[in-house]
This record gives structure tokens, C-alpha cells and sequence, in this order.
């Protein structure tokens, strides 16, 4: 490996070799699509790991981080982070959440033996789960006889790690309703923090594990009733979304829902949904 320091990391440029490497291990192992065009981001973004491994070209740098020391010292997870998007939000696509509010929930049949079961697949660093927790909690203190289970799954270990540490900035917070800011976050006591931690009893209630939407779900077929799968979908190619979209369908129950982003279809990739509302599709009996 080259870890010389006087090697100009910056002028580093991946061959198409190289690129072509990285295209078909992102496509095997998370079924995500790289666009030629994308040789510039992946670049660009390699080389920060260049930078924090000190190995000097990328051709080291990937056999490396794909070897299995690579894996045990946690380099894998790096690239992977850095080349997924982690974009997300509070209430990000706000109607998901009236929809879920105002036609979901009324037509659950509550049994104090089988909660409301709800999973967040791609949840980035944790603000849509949070979000439903919000949802969900509301909706329990105005029906007490309502309970609910959230689980919340992403392939990345640095921002499912961040989702359960549950601090954000001050500033994520801009589409979130002063009440519920207030209910749900504790403001750090030091004013030049500009930090916010979801509270304890919400933190309680959501379930964050790593998965690879690609690989297999420990999850019961039949036993969810809603998932949400949203900004997700759309990086990967149209055989691992057939067969994504079809693993999370046998997950619902019957009459379930599957929100996927506001951009995003899938009625083409299978016959047991009908949608019900823009991105939103019901599981057929
Ligand atoms: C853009 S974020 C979407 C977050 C959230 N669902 C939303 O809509 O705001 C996409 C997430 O999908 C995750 N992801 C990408 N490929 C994945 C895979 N094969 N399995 C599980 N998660 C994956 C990424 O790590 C990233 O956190």
C-alpha cells in the first residue's frame, strides 16, 4: 500500500477501470446504479477516504477497502457512505405524513395484541422515523387505545448510528410545528450548541438496525402495515427495484401500504399493488 505523504492526493484521477470496479461492486452488493456521468462525483468523493486512509492512488485504496481487512476495520462502510446520497428531512414530502394521519390510522383496527407496525427502509440518519414517531404519538394521545412499533433500516452504519444518537441541528428543524418541537426535542443548554436531541420516550420507540435492502429482511411476510421506502428505490437499477419492490410487498399485510418518494414509481414492477394516493400504494388481497 502507498502511504507516502508527499503523493498528491488531490490530483488523484480514477481510470475507467477503476470506475468500472466501483460500478459493478455498488450494483452486486447494494443493487445501486452508477452512471457513467457520476465518475466525477465518486472521484471528487474518493477522495476524502484517499485523504483519511493516507494511501495515496486509488487502485490501493480500493483493493483495500474492498479486501476483508478493509471490511473489519470498517473502510467498506466508508465508501459505501460516501458514495450513497443521505439526503433527508423532518416531514420531508409532508403529505406522506397527512395521508398516513388522516386515511391510514383511521381505518386500523386497534388490538392491544398486535401494534400498529410501521418500517422506515432507507431512513438515513433517522428523520423520518422520528417523523412518523411524531405522527404516530399524537395520534395515541388522542386514541389510548393505539400502539404502535417503528423499525428503521439503512445499509449505512454511520447515519444509523446517528439516528440513534437522535442529535440534530437547530436548524432541521425549520418544517417541524413549534408543538411538536416542543413536545419532542430538548434544546442543549449551551445556546452556542445549535443542537437538539429527540426525547427519550420517542427515541423508545424506534427500532434501528442495518440491512441491505438487496439481501434478506428478518422480518414475518404479512406482518407490517405500512413501509415507507421513500428516496431509496431511485439509485438502484430496474432488476434489484423488481425484486426489492416485490420483497417489500410479501412484508405487508394485506390491505398495507408502501409510500416510496414523490418522484419515484412502481406500479410497473408488480400486479399485488393499486395506488391510492401520489406515491402511495395499497397492497391488494
Ligand atoms: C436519500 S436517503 C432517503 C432517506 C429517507 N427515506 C427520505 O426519503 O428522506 C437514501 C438512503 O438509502 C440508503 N441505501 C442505499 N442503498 C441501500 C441499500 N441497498 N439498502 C439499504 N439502504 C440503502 C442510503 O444509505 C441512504 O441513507
Amino acid at each position: 500500500m502507498d502511504h507516502t505523504s508527499n503523493v498528491d492526493i488531490y490530483s488523484q484521477k480514477l481510470s475507467d477501470e477503476e470506475f468500472r470496479r466501483i460500478q459493478r461492486f455498488m450494483l452486486d452488493t447494494l443493487g445501486i446504479k452508477l452512471a457513467p456521468i457520476k465518475i466525477v462525483m465518486v472521484n471528487s468523493r474518493l477522495i476524502k477516504r484517499l485523504k483519511s486512509t493516507g494511501i495515496g492512488n486509488f487502485k490501493d485504496y480500493l483493493d483495500y477497502a474492498l479486501s476483508s481487512e478493509g471490511r473489519v476495520n470498517g473502510e467498506f462502510e466508508c465508501m459505501i457512505d460516501e458514495l450513497t446520497t443521505h439526503k433527508t428531512d423532518f416531514f420531508r414530502e409532508p403529505e406522506h405524513f397527512v395521508f398516513l394521519r388522516e386515511q391510514v390510522l383511521p381505518n386500523f383496527v386497534s388490538d392491544r395484541y398486535a401494534p400498529f407496525k410501521i418500517w422506515s427502509a432507507g431512513c438515513s440518519t433517522g428523520e423520518e422515523p422520528y417523523t412518523m414517531g411524531m405522527v404516530l404519538n399524537e395520534y395515541q394521545l388522542a386514541n389510548p387505545s393505539f400502539d404502535f412499533t417503528i423499525f428503521a433500516t439503512d445499509i449505512s452504519n454511520a447515519s444509523v448510528m446517528r439516528g440513534v444518537r437522535a442529535i440534530y441541528n437547530k436548524d432541521s428543524l425549520s418544517g417541524v410545528d413549534k408543538n411538536l418541537i416542543r413536545k419532542y426535542f430538548l434544546v442543549s443548554r449551551d445556546t452556542t450548541e445549535n443542537k437538539v436531541r429527540v426525547v427519550k420516550q420517542l427515541r423508545e420507540k424506534i427500532h434501528f438496525s442495518i440491512l441491505n435492502l438487496v439481501d434478506d429482511y428478518f422480518f414475518q411476510n404479512g406482518s407490517l402495515d405500512v413501509i415507507f421506502c421513500r428516496n431509496t428505490l431511485i439509485y438502484f437499477d430496474d432488476v434489484s427495484k423488481r425484486q426489492v419492490v416485490g420483497k417489500l410487498i410479501e412484508k405487508l399485510k394485506p390491505g398495507g401500504y408502501l409510500y416510496v418518494g414523490l418522484s419515484e414509481t412502481v406500479s410497473q414492477f408488480s400486479t399485488a399493488i393499486k395506488q391510492v394516493s401520489p406515491s402511495v400504494y395499497v397492497k391488494l388481497n
